[in-house]
C-alpha cells in the first residue's frame, strides 16, 4: 500500500485548478442509465470511485469509458444485467445509486447491501423508503436489496430522517421517480448543489424535476428520457480543503474552476479563524496573515457546514491558539482522525460526539493511518505544518476523492511525495 511523505513547514503559494465534483459525478454517471443511447459527462474526476463505478457498469453491460482527459462517454443501451454485487459495491457505498437508477430503467434491481462503514453506522432506510413510496415492492435476500415494480407509481414521500435529509436517498429516489408514472413529491429532501446538479443532468434528459435545491422537489415522471450532455459541477469539497491547507500552511492560493456560492458555510468560518478570503466569478482567492482565532463548529446538511470538511477544520483548529468545539451531527461517529492527529501532538479530547480541540499546540511529524478519505486529507494537511516528516499511510483512501493531491500541493510549493508499496 502506498504512502506519503510530508516535510512540514513550507507556505503554500500558487493556483490550484479545482476538479469536477465526485459526489455529483457519481449520481450523474448512475442517471445517464435511464435512457439507452450516449451521454458525455465532462469535467469527471478521474478518481478511484468513479472507476469503481465504471466497473459496475461493466458488470451491467453498459459500455462506459473516458474520451479525453476529464469526459466520459457513457452508452447504455446494451444495458443487460440489473445488479450490482457485493464485491464492487464493498469498495464504495455510492454504488448503491445505481439502485434508483435500475428501478427506473429496468423496474427492477438486485443491489448488495453496502455493509459496515469506518464513519459509523450508514444505514439505507430511507433508500428503501422512497422505493417502496413508488409502489415498488422491496426485498432483504441473502444480504441483497431486491425490488422490483412492474410500473414506478409517484406519490408524495417524506425523506427526513434521525440526522436529517440523507443526500444519497433523495438522489435515489430521483432517479426512479423521473420515470414513474405520475407526480412524485420529495418531502425532506436533501438541499447540496450535488443533489442540484443531478436534477439538472436530469432535466437536461428530459425529465421535468422542480424545487431541487430546497426540502420539496416535485417530479413529473416521463418515459421520454434521452441521452444528454452535461458538465460536473466543481468540487466544493476539494476546494474547501485547499482553503484550509493555505490556513494551516500560512501561505496565499488562488483556487480556479470554483464556485464560492458552494462554500458559504465554509468561507464564513475561515473568515472567523482569521483567514482572508476574497470571492470572484470562478474563482476564490485566500491569503494568511495575522493572528488566528479559536471556532465553535456543528456540522450540518447543506448549507450548514459539511461533514466532510470537519477532519481537514479540525486539523486547522489544532494550530489555532484557543478552545475550540466541533460538534458532528450528521455522523456522529466520524473522529477515527483523531487519536492520529493527537500522535502528532494535537490535544482534541471526545466526548459523544463533541470533540474539544485545545489547540495551539506545535504538531510533530510522525507515522499516520489513514482511515477514510477525509481523514486522509486532514493528516496530509497536519503533515504541511509538522515540524520534520508525517508519513501518512493507507492513502488509497485519499484516492478514492482527491485527483493527483500530491501534485497539486507540490505545484503550490509543498514538499510532498508518494511513496509506492514497492519503493
Ligand atoms: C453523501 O453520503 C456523501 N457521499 C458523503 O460524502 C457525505 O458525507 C454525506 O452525503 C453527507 O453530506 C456521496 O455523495 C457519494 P446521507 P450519503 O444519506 O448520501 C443518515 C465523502 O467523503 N441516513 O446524506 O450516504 C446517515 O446515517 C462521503 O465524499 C439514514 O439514517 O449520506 C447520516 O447520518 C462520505 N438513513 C445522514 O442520514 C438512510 O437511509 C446523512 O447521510 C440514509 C442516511
Amino acid at each position: 500500500m502506498d504512502s506519503i511523505e510530508i516535510k512540514g513547514g513550507t507556505k503554500l503559494e500558487g493556483e490550484v485548478l479545482i476538479s469536477g465534483a465526485k459526489n455529483a459525478a457519481l449520481p450523474i454517471m448512475a442517471g445517464a442509465l435511464l435512457a439507452p443511447g450516449r451521454s458525455i459527462i465532462r469535467r469527471v474526476p478521474r478518481l478511484r470511485d468513479i472507476f469503481t463505478m465504471l466497473q459496475i457498469f461493466r458488470h451491467l453491460g453498459v459500455r462506459a469509458k473516458f474520451v479525453d482527459e476529464d469526459t466520459l462517454e457513457i452508452n447504455a443501451s446494451t444495458i443487460t444485467d440489473c445488479s450490482a454485487p457485493y464485491e464492487l459495491v464493498r469498495k464504495m457505498r455510492a454504488s448503491i445509486l445505481v439502485l434508483g437508477a435500475l428501478m427506473g430503467r429496468m423496474g427492477r434491481a438486485l443491489v448488495s447491501l453496502p455493509g459496515g462503514c469506518v464513519i459509523g453506522p450508514r444505514p439505507i432506510d430511507l433508500h428503501l423508503k422512497g422505493l417502496k413510496g413508488l409502489k415498488a415492492q422491496v426485498e432483504m435476500e441473502h444480504g441483497y436489496i431486491k425490488a422490483s415494480a412492474p410500473e414506478l407509481i409517484g406519490g408524495e414521500i417524506y425523506l427526513g430522517g434521525r440526522f436529517g435529509s440523507s443526500v444519497g436517498a433523495t438522489m435515489n429516489l430521483l432517479l426512479a421517480a423521473v420515470k414513474a408514472r405520475g407526480t412524485t413529491t420529495i418531502v425532506g429532501a436533501a438541499c447540496e448543489p450535488e443533489v442540484i446538479d443531478l436534477a439538472r443532468f436530469l432535466n437536461r434528459m428530459g425529465a421535468h424535476v422542480s424545487g431541487a435545491g430546497s426540502p420539496r422537489i416535485t417530479i413529473e415522471g416521463s418515459n421520454e428520457l434521452h441521452p444528454a450532455e452535461y458538465t460536473i459541477i466543481p468540487d466544493r469539497i476539494e476546494a474547501g480543503t485547499y482553503l484550509i491547507a493555505t490556513a494551516i500552511s500560512g501561505g496565499a492560493i488562488i483556487l480556479r474552476n470554483v464556485r464560492a456560492d458552494h462554500l458559504d458555510a465554509v468561507i464564513e468560518t475561515l473568515r472567523e479563524i482569521g483567514l482572508k478570503i476574497t470571492k470572484e466569478e470562478g474563482s476564490i482567492t485566500a491569503r494568511s496573515g495575522g493572528p488566528l482565532s479559536p471556532v465553535d463548529i456543528t456540522t450540518l446538511p447543506y448549507p450548514g457546514f459539511p461533514t466532510d470538511l470537519q477532519a481537514q477544520m479540525m486539523a486547522l483548529l489544532c494550530t489555532v491558539p484557543g478552545i475550540s468545539v466541533i460538534v458532528e451531527k450528521v455522523y456522529p461517529e466520524r473522529f477515527m482522525h483523531l487519536p492520529e492527529l493527537n500522535r502528532l501532538g494535537a490535544e482534541i479530547s471526545l466526548e459523544g460526539a463533541t470533540a474539544v480541540v485545545r489547540g495551539g499546540c506545535r504538531l510533530s511529524g510522525a507515522p499516520v493511518m489513514a482511515s477514510d478519505l477525509r481523514a486522509s486529507a486532514a493528516l496530509v494537511l497536519a503533515g504541511l505544518v509538522a515540524k520534520g516528516k508525517t508519513t501518512v499511510r493507507r492513502v488509497y483512501h485519499l484516492d478514492r476523492g482527491y485527483e493527483r493531491m500530491v501534485e497539486k500541493l507540490t505545484a503550490l510549493g509543498a514538499r510532498i511525495k508518494r511513496i509506492k508499496e514497492d519503493a
